[in-house]
C-alpha cells in the first residue's frame, strides 16, 4: 500500500494536522491537496504548538519532502509568512523539504477584499467564511483569470496578468460593496517581497514527482484540509468552502490516478463541531456544549472564533465514509469527554415525526432535522496519560466499540491528547 489520504469526516477541526504530523513519520512525502489559508491545521510536539495553514503538516519531519499541490489556493503573503515564522523557530524549511505545483492557483489581496466585502454586505445569509479569499480564488480559476505559482517568476508579464484579474473585482468592490479599489501596481509592490522568499522553494510538475515516488516504492500520505460536510458539491451547500474536500480530490490535484489511493482515513472527533454559518444537527445550544466548547478549547485556530459544538452524529459520519469510501476512522479528542457523566450519540434523525437514516443532499432538510440521541455511560476517568489501548477505562472502549459497531468501520487510531505522543494505534498505517 502506497498512498494514505487523510481527510476530514465532520465540518473541519478533526484533528487531521495532528495526525497527520503522526502518520509522516511513516511516510517519504506529504502532500496538501486543496483549500488555502482557511485551513489552521495544529501539531503539538513536545508540549509545543505549531499551526499551519499551507504547508503541509509533514514539515516538522526534516527528512520528508512536503508538496503544496495543484488543487490548493497560495496566499502569496500568508505562505511567505508561514515560511518565515517557522524559521524563526529554527526549522531548517530547505528547498528540498517544501515543493510547490507550478500550476497551482495564486491567492492575491484582493481575493481577500472581495471575500471580506461579500460577507460584510451579507446579513441572514452570512456564510461566516475565514475571509482569507478562498471562494475568490477559486472562482479565478474556474473562470481561466487566475495567475498560476510560474506567473510569478515571470516578471515581463506580471503586472499584465494582475491588472487583468483585478479589473473585475474593482468593479465589484466600487459599484456593489462600496468598498475601497486595489491598484495592480500596489498590489505588486506588495507582494515581491513575498516572491522572493519563494523563489528559495523549487516549482514542481507535482504529478511527475509523486508518481516517480510511487515508482520507487516511496509512501505518500495526502492530507485533507476543511471537511466532508464543507465539501463545494457534497456539504451543506451554500454553508460550504469552495474545494472538494473529499479524498478523491487529492488525486485529481495531486494529478495521479484514484486508485493509488489505497487507504482513506477519515478523521473525526469524539464529538462534533462546527465553525461559520450552516445547519449543524447534532448542535448543543446547552450547558453541555459550552462544556465541550470548554474542555476541548474550541476556538478556531485560523480565526479565533469559538467552535459550535454539538454530539458525535454517526448519521453524518456515515454520509463522509460512503462520500470518501473511508476505510479507517481516527477518532479524536475523546479525553475531551471525561468530565461528563454520560456521552450523547445521534443514531438517527426525525423529521415531521418520521424516523430518517441518511443524511439529507437539501440543506434546507438538514435544518429541521431533530436529532435522535442514543446516550452511553460516561468514564469520568482522565484519558491524558493513557498509553495503550488495554488501559482505556472499560467504559471508554464500551463507547469506541459502540461508535464502530454503528459506522461499521474500523476505527485505527483513538486520540487522547493534542500532543503527538498521545496516540494510541489500534492498527499499523501502510500495512492492511
Ligand atoms: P485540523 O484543522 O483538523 O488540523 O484541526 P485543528 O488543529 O484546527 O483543531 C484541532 C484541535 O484539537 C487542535 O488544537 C489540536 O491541538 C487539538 N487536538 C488534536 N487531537 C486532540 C486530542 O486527541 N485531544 C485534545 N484534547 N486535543 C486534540
Ligand atoms: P481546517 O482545515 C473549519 C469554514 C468557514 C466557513 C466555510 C467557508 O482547519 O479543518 P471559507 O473561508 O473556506 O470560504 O469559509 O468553511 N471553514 C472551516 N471550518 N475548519 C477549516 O479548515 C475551515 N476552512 C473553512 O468557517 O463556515
Ligand atoms: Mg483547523
Amino acid at each position: 500500500m502506497s498512498a494514505v489520504v487523510v481527510i476530514g469526516a465532520q465540518w473541519g477541526d478533526e484533528g487531521k494536522g495532528k495526525l497527520v504530523d503522526v502518520f509522516a513519520s511513516h511516510a517519504d512525502t506529504v502532500v496538501r491537496f486543496q483549500g488555502g489559508s482557511n485551513a489552521g491545521h495544529t501539531l503539538v510536539v513536545n508540549g509545543q504548538k505549531t499551526v499551519l495553514h499551507l504547508i503541509p503538516s509533514g514539515i516538522l519531519h526534516s527528512d520528508k519532502t512536503c508538496v503544496i499541490a495543484s488543487g490548493v489556493v497560495i496566499d502569496v503573503l500568508g505562505l511567505a509568512e508561514e515560511i518565515r515564522k517557522l524559521k524563526l523557530t529554527g526549522l531548517p524549511l530547505t528547498a528540498s523539504q517544501l515543493l510547490i505545483a507550478d500550476n497551482a492557483t495564486v491567492l492575491l489581496p484582493y481575493h481577500k477584499a472581495l471575500d471580506q466585502a461579500r460577507e460584510k454586505a451579507l446579513s441572514e445569509g452570512k456564510i461566516g467564511t475565514t475571509g482569507k479569499g478562498i471562494g475568490p480564488a477559486y472562482e479565478d480559476r474556474a473562470s481561466r483569470r487566475a495567475l498560476i505559482m510560474s506567473d510569478l517568476f515571470d516578471s515581463n508579464n506580471l503586472l499584465e496578468k494582475i491588472e487583468f484579474a483585478i479589473k473585475e473585482k474593482n468593479v465589484l468592490l466600487k459599484n456593489l460593496y462600496d468598498a475601497p479599489e486595489l491598484s495592480a501596481k500596489e498590489v505588486l509592490e506588495q507582494i515581491k517581497p513575498a516572491i522572493e522568499v519563494l523563489r528559495e522553494y523549487r516549482l514542481t510538475d507535482v504529478s511527475l514527482f509523486v508518481s516517480q515516488k510511487l515508482k520507487n516504492n516511496k509512501k505518500l500520505l495526502f492530507e485533507g484540509a476543511q471537511g466532508t460536510l464543507l465539501d463545494i458539491n457534497h456539504g451543506t451547500y451554500p454553508f460550504v468552502t469552495s474545494s472538494s474536500t473529499l479524498a478523491g480530490s487529492g488525486s485529481i490535484s495531486a494529478g495521479l490516478g484514484p486508485h493509488h489511493l489505497s487507504k482513506i482515513v477519515g478523521v473525526f472527533k469524539a464529538y462534533c463541531t462546527r465553525v461559520g454559518s450552516g445547519p449543524f444537527p447534532s448542535e448543543l445550544k446547552d450547558e453541555i456544549g459550552a462544556q465541550i466548547q470548554k474542555e476541548g478549547h474550541e476556538f478556531g485556530s485560523t480565526t479565533g472564533r469559538a467552535r459550535r459544538c454539538g454530539w458525535l452524529d454517526l448519521v453524518a459520519l456515515k454520509y463522509a465514509i460512503r462520500l470518501n469510501g473511508i476505510n479507517s476512522l481516527a477518532m479524536m479528542k475523546l479525553d475531551v469527554l471525561s468530565s461528563l457523566d454520560k456521552v450523547g450519540v445521534v443514531t438517527a434523525y426525525k423529521l415531521n415525526g418520521e424516523i430518517i437514516n441518511e443524511f439529507p443532499t437539501s440543506t434546507e432538510l438538514v435544518g429541521q432535522l431533530e436529532p435522535v440521541v442514543e446516550f452511553i455511560p460516561g468514564w469520568k476517568e482522565d484519558l491524558t496519560k493513557v498509553k495503550t489501548l488495554g488501559d482505556l477505562p472499560v467504559k471508554a472502549t464500551a463507547y469506541i466499540n459502540f461508535v464502530q459497531k454503528q459506522l461499521g468501520t474500523p476505527i485505527d487510531i483513538i486520540s487522547v491528547g493534542p500532543d503527538r505522543e498521545q496516540t494510541l494505534w489500534v492498527k499499523p498505517l501502510y500495512k492492511d
